[in-house]
């Protein structure tokens, strides 16, 4: 049934904002579906739905079936919120209303289940026809034991649904029910929260730019059957391309042999060798480079390649001796060919030393590769890995991030392009004096 605020004279019509809340914070106005299943971290969405309420959200709640055994209808409807629990309660389409009215569906916690019914696209209860009917944002916040997080099937269906547009809060590192520890905790609620205030927060600042993203390795032949290569998983350059759509940016994607879905709105070219993916760069980027905004140059480029590929399947013998030649390196060779500032070019370091060494091989990359801003990361944090621990290094700084998801990371390299290529672009300070305006005389 759908639920009334326990206390009819403060309560929210489903069309008016929430006279509860304060009038200024920051989700002010912003309609958030709170829709809670089955998991022990249930009660977290207790004080959940209290600190979006405080920020100034209407938040309205559902609840599964399965949530209802771990929390009551009663203590959401307590706190000031409609609460809606079956399809069939009110007339209409409750299903259609709820889906078209959230600025966001926040799924939390989001079980191991309930991930693989909004995958398939199930229409079964009142959560997944409401998630069909959804126009604003899916948020999912999940929680499960760390086994069942790295289940095949958990990270097929995951993968899937940010392909599809949604965004992953969580789940985070350390200790779940059983006692156990692992990635699978659901995120603290204050995280969520200004994640979803983040995720709101109305962004086009790469609007009209166009961001050419690499990522993945390159693949280079020894004979038909087999090929040299590296451990890269291309999430950081994914992360990237996602990120860079998201804030309107037109996303040129080039990606190595990586099983990574392709992120919403983004265009991407599969390449496989490290000579596939140069002609395809400098294709898009166009002789004179004037072809993106900005190059984020995140591919771990094979170094070395087989001079010749066989030409049929080389057969067991006593001793195979390769014989390598260099490849060509991309992003130097982009940096030696840009004359001016455009595109704004972003390098990788990746190192096993230690953070100085980290920095000082950055910084001798970012010269030598005439680059704008090299993202250092140190192999042991980074790679196969969600999260990564970088120092972003400029000719003047040296700004070391904490560890934090590749989303994340993400965002903090977009910020700084984003503000790059607004400072290339600001219209120059007019030295000529104008009319004096009396108002401001003497003002600095
Ligand atoms: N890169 C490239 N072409 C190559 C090798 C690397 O464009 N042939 C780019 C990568 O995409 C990354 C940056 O250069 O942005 C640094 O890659 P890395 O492999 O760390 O640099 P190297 O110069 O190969 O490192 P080192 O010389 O220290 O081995």
């Amino acid at each position: 049934m759908t639920r009334p605020p326990l206390d009819p004279g403060s309560a929210p019509s489903s069309t008016d904002p929430d006279p509860s809340a304060p009038s200024r914070g920051a989700l002010s106005g912003r309609r958030v579906l709170l829709a809670v299943t089955g998991s022990i971290a249930a009660y977290k969405a207790v004080l959940l739905l209290r600190l979006l309420k405080k920020a100034g959200a209407h938040v309205e709640v559902l609840l599964t079936d399965t949530a209802q055994r771990f929390v009551g209808a009663a203590t959401f409807s307590g706190l000031g919120a409609p609460v809606h629990d079956d399809m069939f309660s009110a007339p209409g389409e409750l299903h259609v209303t709820l889906g078209q009215r959230a600025d966001v569906l926040l799924v939390a916690p989001a079980t191991a289940d309930v991930l693989a019914r909004l995958r398939q696209g199930r229409a079964d209860d009142l959560l997944t026809a409401t998630a069909l009917c959804l126009r604003g944002r899916l948020l999912l916040a999940p929680a499960m034991h760390p086994t069942m997080w790295h289940a095949p099937a958990v990270r097929e269906n995951v993968a899937l649904l940010q392909a599809r547009g949604a965004e992953l809060i969580g789940p985070v590192v350390g200790e779940v029910a059983s006692g156990d520890s692992g990635m699978g905790r659901m995120a603290e609620p204050e995280e969520i929260v200004a994640a979803l205030t983040h995720s709101l927060r109305s962004d086009a600042s790469l609007g009209g730019r166009h961001v050419v993203v690499t990522a993945g390795p390159t693949r280079e032949p020894i004979d038909p059957v087999r090929f040299l290569t590296n451990t890269s998983s291309g999430k950081m350059g994914f992360a990237i391309a996602a990120q860079a759509a998201r804030r309107g940016a037109r996303v040129t994607l080039i990606a190595g042999p990586v099983h990574q879905p392709t992120p919403a709105g983004v265009e991407r070219l599969d390449v496989g060798t490290t000579e596939e993916m140069r002609s395809t760069l400098w294709s898009v980027l166009g002789d004179d480079l004037q072809g993106a905004d900005a190059l984020v140059m995140c591919a771990a480029v094979a170094d070395y390649r087989p001079r010749t590929a066989a030409e049929h399947k080389l057969k067991r013998g006593d001793e195979l001796r390769l014989d390598l030649v260099p490849n060509p390196d991309l992003l130097a060779e982009i940096g030696a060919a840009r004359g001016g500032t455009t595109p704004v070019l972003v390098g990788f370091a990746l190192e096993t030393g230690d953070d100085d060494a980290l920095s000082a091989s950055a910084r001798g990359k970012l010269q030598r590769k005439k680059v704008d801003l090299v993202v250092a990361n140190a192999a042991a944090e980074s790679l196969g890995r969600d999260d990564n621990r970088v120092l972003l290094v400029t000719d003047t700084e040296t700004t070391p991030l904490p560890t934090l998801p590749k989303e994340a990371i993400a965002h903090q390299l977009l910020d700084w392009v984003g503000a790059r290529l607004d400072a290339l672009t600001a219209p120059p300070a007019d030295v000529t004096p104008g009319p004096v305006d009396s108002s401001t005389e003497g003002t600095p």
